[in-house]
């Protein structure tokens, strides 16, 4: 029988960027010995979850989502061994292991893609997208469809053909129509889940199937390669893979979808557990957008019975110190490059605020490494040290907020390394360190620590519903159980608390009874 209430359905997930956490052998970038070296740091935290970032052999042509072995990791990260021992580590710790899975597409580096270009007539074709190019030299690509990333999706091989690649050409899309991949994934599904691990993190997970007859993306048209419907199955299959385990092991999905209802189709009982709410992500700090946001997040799980999920950041968004501090307050992905004013005062308050907000709503919640540090995006590096492909094909980066952590010391590398990171750290995130923030009860680190602490201990905060209190409609007020309460004063004004027995966290300091602006506090109220 499986647990009733499962540890999926509310915990605290904790994203690890493998390049970026911290670095053992002092090349510049993060590996296994380095994650291994800092789990305190994560069980000081509280987390109840890892997902870790791609791990495996890649040549590195999108940070690891291009990737060569799904059944072993990259040398610049450890060994295969390092990592089994790390999930020993982080399970004797009470912490959960979650791998990340790319379906969509592998690395052009892959077996497979290399026995597909050898020859025409290579079986291994049929694993990826081949066709013959348009025009009577086939010179012209097969579709006009723009990749992920911006930029063409079709390149064309020695022998005239063309491949599809819906992110980089280092990344050929996968066939899903075809049996071998479909067994492939489930038998790496296995390998991983028999090494231990709890959970799966489903990279693109809409984009697998296309639609064969190639058409052009036609707006009110069906889309040929978002969310068809045939990826069903496949997280079907896969969810009896899950289940046939111990444990409750989880299938967590990157799922991009602009419906709400298509979104959930991925959270039915037989589906997906749960997905990234980027819908909360990219919501701006508006009182009547946040809320209008929490509510569709609600009411689409519910009618599929999933837990939400509360996300702020990611390895592939502006870190949202930066984007809350942005005076326009219009979200935004990119990285800035037209040089909208950034008050980075005020989004670490909104940031703190926003903490308390996603720790305290009903579901999961996920952490960014760094965002419990109070990290924003580093928006001064120069193009000419951009990693990210991106770059290239959308002119912006996702580098800003892939940027080394500080642990410690007044000036870069700040205790990540002994050698220059891969990308540069601001100097100004000597306050920001894990050394610096460490018993400080004003820092972000401690808020994080505290919330966490408290949201573990705090009955009120598992598995019941939470209704919204009847305050101004510029402070979004909640209760959880019979006596919790979320306030996140939104209003631009400072506003009077409602009647309480005690403050139980505030995010920032308060001024006499009133909250301030852009502040939050979790209460214990009147029973
Ligand atoms: C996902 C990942 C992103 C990656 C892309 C292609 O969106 O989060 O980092 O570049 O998929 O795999």
């Amino acid at each position: 029988m499986s647990d009733p209430s499962p540890w999926w359905r509310d915990a605290v997930i904790y994203q690890v960027y493998p390049r970026s956490y911290a670095d053992a052998d002092g090349d510049g970038v993060g590996d296994i010995a380095g994650i291994r070296a800092r789990l305190p740091h994560l069980a000081d935290l509280g987390v109840d979850a890892i997902w870790m970032s791609p791990w495996y052999p890649s040549p590195m042509a999108d940070a690891g989502y291009d990737v060569a072995d799904f059944r072993d990791i990259d040398p610049v990260f450890g060994t295969l061994a390092e990592a089994e021992a790390l999930i020993a580590e982080s399970h004797a710790l009470g912490i959960r292991m979650i791998v990340d899975i790319v379906p969509n597409h592998i690395s052009s580096a892959h077996p497979w893609f290399q026995a597909a270009l050898a020859s025409p007539a290579a079986p291994e074709r049929d694993y990826f997208w081949f066709r013959p190019g348009r025009g009577p030299d086939g010179a012209g690509m097969p579709t006009d469809w723009r990749g992920e990333f911006g930029g063409t999706a079709w390149t064309r091989v020695d022998d005239g053909a063309w491949y599809l690649h819906l992110f980089t050409p280092e990344q050929p899309d996968l066939n899903w129509d075809h049996p071998g991949v479909r067994a492939e994934f489930e038998s790496i599904l296995r390998f991983w889940f028999d090494r231990g691990v709890d959970g799966i993190r489903i990279d693109s997970a809409a984009l697998l199937f296309k639609d064969p007859a190639l058409p052009e993306v036609v707006d009110g048209r069906p889309h040929p390669f978002h969310d068809l419907d045939e990826v069903h199955s496949v997280y079907r299959a896969w969810r009896r893979i899950a289940d046939s385990y111990g444990g409750d092991r989880a299938l967590i999905g990157e799922v991009w979808m602009p419906s709400v209802e298509r979104f959930a189709a991925y959270l039915r009982p037989d589906e997906l557990h749960a997905a990234f709410n980027f819908d909360f992500l990219g919501c701006a700090w508006d009182p009547a957008l946040m809320r209008a946001c929490v509510d569709r997040t609600l009411d689409a799980h519910a009618a599929v019975g999933a837990p939400p999920t509360w996300v702020l950041s990611n390895h592939d968004v502006t870190r949202h110190v930066t984007r809350y501090g942005r005076t326009d307050t219009t979200f935004s992905f990119d990285n800035n490059l037209d040089g909208t004013p950034v008050d980075l005062e005020l989004g670490t308050r909104r940031a703190r605020a926003a903490a308390l907000l996603s720790l305290s709503l009903p579901g999961a919640t996920y952490i960014y490494q760094g965002e419990e540090l109070g990290l924003w995006e580093n928006e001064n590096i120069p193009p000419a040290e951009f990693q990210d492909p991106m770059w290239g094909r959308r002119g912006h980066s996702r580098d800003g907020c892939r940027v080394p952590l500080p642990w410690s010391g007044s000036e870069p590398p700040f205790g990540f390394s002994s050698a220059t990171p891969w990308l540069p750290q601001p100097p100004e995130w000597k306050d920001r360190t894990v050394q610096a923030q460490t018993g400080d009860p004003a820092s972000m680190l401690e808020l994080y620590r505290e919330a966490i602490a408290l949201r573990r201990a705090e009955p009120a905060l598992h598995h019941t519903a939470m209704t919204w209190l009847d305050v101004q409609p510029a402070v979004l007020a909640y209760t959880r159980g019979a006596d919790f309460a979320c306030v996140v004063n939104m209003s631009g004004a400072a506003v009077a608390l409602p009647g309480h027995e005690s403050l139980l966290l505030s995010s920032g300091p308060l001024d006499g009874d009133l909250l301030p602006p852009d502040t939050a506090v979790w209460l214990r109220r009147q029973t």
